[in-house]
């Protein structure tokens, strides 16, 4: 829960899940949650990428359970207010988001052995805003994208609730590798305005080759879907509000049986004729 008001941003969090999918934050949890956020937040700064300063507290709340609170000033709007509207403007934007996420991301420092990045991040558009001199900023910051302790190991963590193991390997691939944060930043800026989408993959240095996805043989990966879905947008002239519809039911949450995959495969054939 987010309540940005007054010059400054609170976020709450508690295990209360929207699906009912709840988790118990007691205060062990709290403190390691609140330690885990210090160490990310330090590491994306130690990154050199803009976060606003944030401060994290834990509260009781009802029933013996745990809160986090994370506080930070409030930047201004999020990019989704303000798709830009010319070339000009979407270029700007994907050089933002190039030089002052993507790239940072890569920093040789950021990869651990194996090609993992040390420190991940969620590219959505809605988690970076600008203020007035229009830079950009992210804001979410939660789960922190981390590597913890994980038994004698430690392992990188996406989510704050368990996933299952074909879940969690794709949200690794989407927050912690190279690939995966370019192909997400790319297709959220498409999502945002699939008229650029041309100029978002020249200005992020997407190769042409991994645009060569064989509908039919798509493996059951979202985002992989997503791209294609942008790639055929922008070719077939689909309208913003259906490739907006299309995200919306590929969210990583929602389980996808054969049936909705086939569903998904077979809207993209449509869309290209
Ligand atoms: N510091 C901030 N300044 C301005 N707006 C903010 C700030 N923090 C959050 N917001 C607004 O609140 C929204 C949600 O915040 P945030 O992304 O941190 O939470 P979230 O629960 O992770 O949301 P989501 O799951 O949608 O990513 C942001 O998309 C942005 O519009
Ligand atoms: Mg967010």
């Amino acid at each position: 829960m987010v309540n940005c008001d007054n010059s400054r941003a609170l976020k709450v969090i508690t295990g209360a899940r929207p699906n009912g999918q709840n988790f118990t934050i007691d205060e062990a949890k709290a403190n390691e949650i609140r330690e885990h956020l210090y160490n990310y937040v330090a590491g994306l700064l130690d990154l050199n990428i803009r976060i606003p300063e944030t401060r994290v507290e834990v509260v009781k709340i009802d029933g013996g359970q745990f809160a986090v609170l994370i506080r930070q000033p409030c930047i201004g709007p999020d990019q989704t207010t303000s798709p830009p509207k010319t070339k000009g403007a979407a270029r700007r934007l994907a050089q933002q988001m190039r030089a002052g996420f993507v790239d940072k991301l890569y920093c040789r420092t950021n990869h651990r052995p194996g090609g993992l990045f040390r420190f991940g991040a969620d590219p959505k558009v809605s988690n970076f805003c600008h203020n007035g001199d229009n830079s950009l900023w992210l804001v979410d910051v939660c789960p922190p994208r981390l590597w913890v302790t994980s038994g004698s190991g430690e392992k990188p963590m996406v989510e704050m609730f368990a996933l299952d193991e074909e879940r969690q390997g794709i949200e690794v691939w989407k927050h912690f590798t190279p690939a995966g944060v370019l192909v997400n930043t790319l297709t959220q800026l498409g999502a945002l305005s699939i008229a650029h989408w041309d100029i978002f993959k020249g200005e992020l240095g997407f190769p042409d080759q991994l645009l060569e996805i064989d509908i039919q043989g798509l493996q059951p990966n979202v985002y992989q879907a997503r791209l294609l879905a942008c790639e055929l947008g922008w070719q077939y002239g689909i309208h913003q509000s259906e490739l907006k519809a299309f995200f919306d039911k590929t969210h990583f949450e929602r389980k996808l049986g054969p049936k909705q995959w086939a569903a998904i495969k077979a809207e993209l054939l449509a869309w290209r004729g």
